[in-house]
C-alpha cells in the first residue's frame, strides 16, 4: 500500500474508533523531526540529557561490554535520529581505534542523509553505513551479508512508546534475528516522580503541545482536513501504578472535522479525548519482566546519577 493511502486509512481506522486515537508514528515528518529535536533540549525534558550522562560516565565499561571478544563487530543503531548521544560511543570507539561498523538504520532518507553529513565531517575515520529501511528489513539484510558480530542500540526509550508488554512480540522477532553472541543496548525511562514526567510532556514554551498539534497540521495537508488547532487541548496524563505517560489532544466543543482524502466527516463531542501517544515508564522489575518473556537475560544496567533512566544490555537466553 503507497504510504499516503496507509497514513489515510490509520486516520480513518483511529477517528472511527471509541476512544478516538491516532498513532504516533505519525508526528515524525520534517517539522515533527524538527519539534523533537527542540524537545530534546528543553530543561524538563530530562530523558535526553540522563541518557548522554550514561554513556560518558560509563563508555570504557561499555565498549569492554561490546567488544568482549576483541573481534569487529557491528554497531547497529534503530532509530538514530541526530546521534547526538550516540556521538558520545562513537568519538570514544574511534578513539581507541576500535574495530567495528556503524549501521544507523531509520526510514527517513533525510535523518540519514543530515546524520552522516555530521559524521562525515566530525568523525571522518568511523566506519559508517547507514541503511535506509524499515528495521527488521534491514537486519535481515545484514544478516545475509556478513557474519559480525551485532550490538544494536534501541536507545532513548523508544521502545515506550509500545504499551506494556505490548513490546514483547517486537522484541520475540529481533531475537529471532539475533545470534548468541549478539547483544541489545536498550533505553528505558524509568517510574520517578510522577511531576517530573508530566513537566516532560507539557513543558512551559508548549514545544510538547506543538508537537502534538502538529499531528492536526499533517493530517489537514495531506488529507485535505479541516481540524483548527484552537478547537483543541494538549493534555498529558501519566499514571504512577501503571507507569503509562499518555497524550491527548481534547476537543474544546462540539465539532465535526472533514477529512477531504477519506471523503468522510468525524464528530467530536465536548471534552473527548484523542489518544495520540504513550510513552511508557519502567520500573527495574519490569526491565526483567520484559527480557525474560521475550527470550533474553539482562546483562547490566547502566545508570545517571539520579537513576532517572536506564541503558540496559541484554543476551539471548
Ligand atoms: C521519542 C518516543 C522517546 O516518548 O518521550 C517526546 C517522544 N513525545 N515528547 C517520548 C516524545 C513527547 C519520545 N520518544
Amino acid at each position: 500500500m503507497e504510504y499516503i493511502e496507509r497514513f489515510a486509512e490509520d486516520v480513518r481506522e483511529g477517528l472511527s474508533s471509541e476512544p478516538k486515537y491516532l498513532h504516533s508514528k505519525y508526528f515524525y515528518d520534517e517539522v515533527g523531526d524538527n519539534l523533537f529535536q527542540q524537545i530534546m533540549e528543553l530543561e524538563e525534558y530530562y530523558l535526553t540529557d540522563c541518557e548522554a550522562q550514561i554513556f560518558e560516565n560509563n563508555k570504557d565499561e561499555i565498549l569492554d561490554c561490546f567488544s568482549d571478544d576483541g573481534g569487529v563487530f557491528d554497531l547497529i543503531e534503530f532509530g538514530a535520529g541526530d546521534g547526538l548521544k550516540t556521538k558520545i560511543l562513537l568519538n570514544h570507539f574511534v578513539d581507541n581505534n576500535v574495530n567495528f561498523n556503524y549501521i544507523p538504520i531509520d526510514i527517513s532518507e533525510s535523518v540519514l542523509d543530515s546524520l552522516t553529513e555530521d559524521l562525515n565531517n566530525t568523525l571522518p575515520d568511523l566506519v559508517n553505513k547507514p541503511i535506509c529501511d524499515d528495521y527488521f528489513h534491514a537486519l535481515e539484510e545484514l544478516n545475509k551479508l556478513d557474519y559480525n558480530k551485532k550490538v544494536i542500540l534501541f536507545l532513548g526509550s523508544n521502545i515506550g512508546n509500545f504499551r506494556g508488554d505490548n513490546a514483547i512480540p517486537f522484541l520475540k522477532h529481533l531475537g529471532a534475528d539475533m545470534s548468541n553472541k549478539d547483544q541489545l543496548f536498550i533505553g528505558f525511562d524509568l517510574m520517578k516522580d510522577p511531576r517530573v514526567i508530566l513537566d516532560a510532556y507539557n513543558d512551559k514554551e508548549g514545544i510538547t503541545a506543538e508537537f502534538n498539534f502538529n499531528l492536526l497540521d499533517r493530517i489537514n495537508n495531506e488529507l485535505g482536513g479541516n481540524f483548527q488547532r484552537e478547537n483543541f487541548s494538549h493534555y498529558p496524563s501519566y499514571n504512577p501504578i501503571t507507569g503509562e505517560t499518555k497524550s491527548y489532544l481534547i476537543s474544546l466543543k462540539h465539532q465535526t472535522v472533514r477529512l477531504e482524502k477519506l471523503s468522510q466527516s468525524f464528530t467530536f463531542e465536548k471534552w473527548e479525548p484523542v489518544f495520540t501517544e504513550i510513552s511508557q515508564k519502567y520500573s527495574l522489575r519490569d526491565i526483567d519482566h520484559l527480557a525474560n518473556h521475550s527470550g533474553f537475560k539482562v546483562e547490566k544496567n547502566f545508570f545517571d546519577n539520579k537513576s532517572y533512566f536506564a541503558d540496559s544490555l541484554w543476551h539471548l537466553l
